[in-house]
C-alpha cells in the first residue's frame, strides 16, 4: 500500500517523527516523505493514504510551512471526498488553551472538504517526558490496519 507521508515542523521533531516511522515501517508499506510545504491540493490524489504529522507552533497555530498549502485549499475549495488520511499531532501540554490545536486545524480543514479521516488523531505532548515516535509509530501500526480492514480487504 501506498502512504503519502507529510510533516509540517518548525523545530524538526516531526520530520524526525516521519523518518523514524519509514524506518520501523518502511518494509511493509511503500512510503514516500515530504514536507507539507511540497503539497498541493493537485497531490491529493486516491490511489495513496495520506498521512499528515503537525506540530504546533505560536499560539496554536500550524507551522509556517503548511501555510501555503492551507491557503490554495481555502482559495480552490477542492471536494477532497475521495482522501482518506490520519494525523498526528505533537504539542506541548504546557500551551494548555492551545494543546495541539495546529494537528486539529489542519484535520477540520480537511474534513470541512470531505477528506475522511481514518481512525483518531494521535497525540504527542513534548512535556510527558516520553519519545515521540514511541507514540507515533504503534499509533500508525493500528491506524493502518483499521484502514486496511475497512477499505483494502475485499478489494485485492
Ligand atoms: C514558539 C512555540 C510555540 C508553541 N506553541 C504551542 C501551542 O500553542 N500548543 C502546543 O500544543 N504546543 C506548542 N508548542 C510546542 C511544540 O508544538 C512542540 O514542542 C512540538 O514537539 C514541536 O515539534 P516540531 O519540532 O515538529 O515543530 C510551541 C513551541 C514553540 C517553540
Amino acid at each position: 500500500m501506498k502512504i503519502k507521508l507529510y510533516y509540517a515542523t518548525i523545530l524538526g521533531t516531526s520530520q524526525m517523527v516521519c523518518e523514524d516511522i519509514v524506518e520501523a515501517m518502511g518494509e511493509d508499506y511503500d512510503f514516500s516523505l515530504s514536507d507539507i510545504m511540497h503539497l498541493s491540493v493537485d497531490d491529493l490524489n486516491q490511489d495513496a493514504f495520506f498521512v499528515f504529522v503537525s506540530s504546533t507552533t505560536g499560539h496554536g497555530e500550524m507551522p509556517d510551512s503548511a501555510l501555503d498549502f492551507v491557503e490554495e485549499v481555502r482559495e480552490r475549495q477542492p471536494n477532497l471526498s475521495g482522501l482518506r488520511f490520519a494525523i498526528f499531532g505533537l504539542g506541548d501540554q504546557g500551551y494548555a488553551d492551545t494543546f495541539n490545536m495546529g494537528s486539529q486545524r489542519l484535520l477540520e480543514l480537511l474534513k470541512e472538504h470531505g477528506a475522511i479521516q481514518i481512525g483518531e488523531r494521535g497525540i504527542f505532548d513534548a512535556s510527558s517526558g516520553e519519545m515521540p515516535e514511541d507514540i507515533a509509530i504503534p499509533w500508525l501500526g493500528e491506524t493502518l490496519k483499521a484502514y486496511e480492514n475497512e477499505y483494502v480487504v475485499g478489494n485485492v
